[in-house]
């Protein structure tokens, strides 16, 4: 298998160029159906059952407006029932005030991060974004929660998708206070940590604990520098850790008086360093903060404490370039197109909280990538494993084609290609078992096929990452997206 990034093969013919765009295209209708047992290619684990539940920016345009970024497209919420061998599929989108004002519209009414109004910066002016609810959804105290992270969270029906409204944890969550799309959950304790970044011109950390029962039982805010741009974290024992990437709010007053959106807003300073803010998880108090030469990410991959160290992995880029691809995702690529910038490299942030020692290092045998996961039950300490979303050169290298599974402790790599025309969401683990071996589970993923222009529920073998061991049909096409997860709980 030849594995490469698209970058790195600017000169190789293509098959089915754009076969990757219908994957794109909004999904209007709201669906509820089983899948039985003999439409599966293959067949789901006996052993296995639980829900994904999935989160895309569904509604790209309305009327004939389309969105001007892809992050700006309406939370359209997917449900993935597994159980007894067949699944059941659902979709809804969430009942934001800028779906349901939208939708009564036919047209833009709302700014988005990277959308104007249409109709002049009076249209614009003084108006924030307004919250799309589309980039994960989370199950924790039995709330249901659609997560966008320039806002408050939206509680949904596990059990329809319906949704019950903003939700602030009975007032726990202020009014400036967003509640970023990823959350991490500690498995020792139940306890999600959550931050939000926010405010104008400079931003304030919030950080967040969320207890098993569902209560917000921590909110502690601090200003942690004018760092406009931090969209993931980590926890690692006692520890938070918060990569603070050189991007900054550089004309919030264009942005007030409605004349650039805000990522025209914010720039990427390439003479400033990054910085990595360890907060100590039970006082929310900075412990230490340590600086690399600047680099540009969205995800972190786990994190952990080993004495006086810290590690975190990340998905580091140069620069921000990237989100210059992501606003027109929905256009034609040419063979020039790198949607992976120049590469999102996997590296270890190795830091001494003792005496201030850092270091970076590339994480041996990964190939470029995004969207990491790991077993959950590690989440905060050392793991083996890591797997990845990743881009090879199978004949339509223009989005995520396969997965790679990355093993910390001998380099080895691992890569599932899904083949020419099969574009993949995020990987997520689920163990096969309460007991079983770090890798010994599946990754459960949506694939968009465009040889039937729909897309299939696969499951994928995590040990060996070969075998396919389901691929479960649906009736569309579920428009690429960003985070889920998956739960034992049934509610079909
Ligand atoms: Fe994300």
């Amino acid at each position: 298998m030849n594995i490469a990034l698209k970058q790195e093969l600017p000169h190789k013919p293509r098959i089915l160029p754009g076969c990757e765009l219908p994957g794109y295209e909004t999904l209007f209708e709201e669906l509820s159906y089983w899948i039985d047992a003999e439409r599966i290619i293959g067949a789901i684990p006996s052993t296995l059952e639980g829900t994904l539940f999935y989160n895309c920016p569904g509604r790209n345009r309305i009327g004939n407006q389309q969105y001007g970024h892809w992050f700006d497209g309406d939370g359209m919420i997917s449900a993935v029932t597994i159980r007894g061998g067949r699944a059941h599929y659902k979709n809804r989108y969430v009942r934001t005030p800028k779906y349901v004002k939208e939708t009564a519209a036919q047209a833009i009414r709302y700014r988005g991060v990277g959308t104007r109004i249409p109709g002049g910066p009076l249209k614009n002016m003084f108006r924030a974004p307004g919250n799309a609810a589309n980039t994960s959804v989370v199950l924790h105290g039995e709330k249901l929660l659609a997560l966008w992270e320039g806002g408050k969270p939206w509680e949904l029906s596990p059990a329809t998708l319906q949704t019950i409204g903003e939700y602030d944890y009975g007032g726990r969550l202020s009014s400036m206070q967003p509640f970023s799309a990823h959350p991490r959950v500690d498995p020792q304790t139940g306890d999600l940590y959550n931050f939000g970044l926010f405010g104008i011109p400079k931003p304030k950390l919030h950080l967040y604990r969320v207890d098993p029962a569902g209560a917000m039982v921590a909110n502690t805010s601090r200003y942690v520098g004018d760092y406009a741009m931090c969209h993931d974290f980590a926890i690692a024992g006692r520890y938070a850790v918060f990569i603070l990437c050189p991007a900054f709010l550089r004309t919030p007053f264009k942005f007030l008086l409605g004349l650039r959106s805000i990522f025209e807003s914010i720039e990427f300073d390439t003479g400033e360093n990054t910085r990595v803010v360890v907060l100590e998880l039970a006082t929310a108090r900075v412990v230490r903060e340590f600086e690399f030469p600047g680099f540009f990410g969205f995800h972190l991959g786990n994190a952990r404490e080993q004495g006086d160290e810290l590690s975190v992995d990340a998905l580091c880029v140069d620069n921000m370039d990237v989100m210059g691809g992501l606003s027109d995702v929905f256009a034609e690529r040419g063979d020039d197109f790198q949607f992976l910038a120049n590469g999102a490299r996997f590296t270890r942030f190795t830091m001494n909280l003792a005496t201030g020692a850092a270091d970076r290092q590339l994480i041996a045998g990964a190939i470029a990538g995004e969207f990491p996961a790991w077993n959950p039950h590690l989440t905060g300490r050392d793991n083996r494993y890591t797997w990845l979303a990743t881009i090879i050169e199978n004949g339509t290298p223009y989005s995520f084609n396969a997965f790679q599974k990355v093993d910390h402790l001998t380099g080895e790599l691992r890569v599932h290609d899904f083949g020419e025309g099969r574009f993949s969401s995020e990987p997520k683990f689920i163990p096969a078992s309460a007991g079983a071996a770090e890798d010994d589970g599946y990754l459960i993923s949506i694939v968009y096929n465009h040889a039937r222009r729909k897309s299939e529920i696969v499951l994928t073998d995590a040990v060996d990452m070969q075998r396919e061991l389901a691929v479960i049909p649906l009736e569309h096409h579920v428009p690429y997206g960003f985070h889920g997860n998956f739960y034992q709980q049934t509610f079909e």
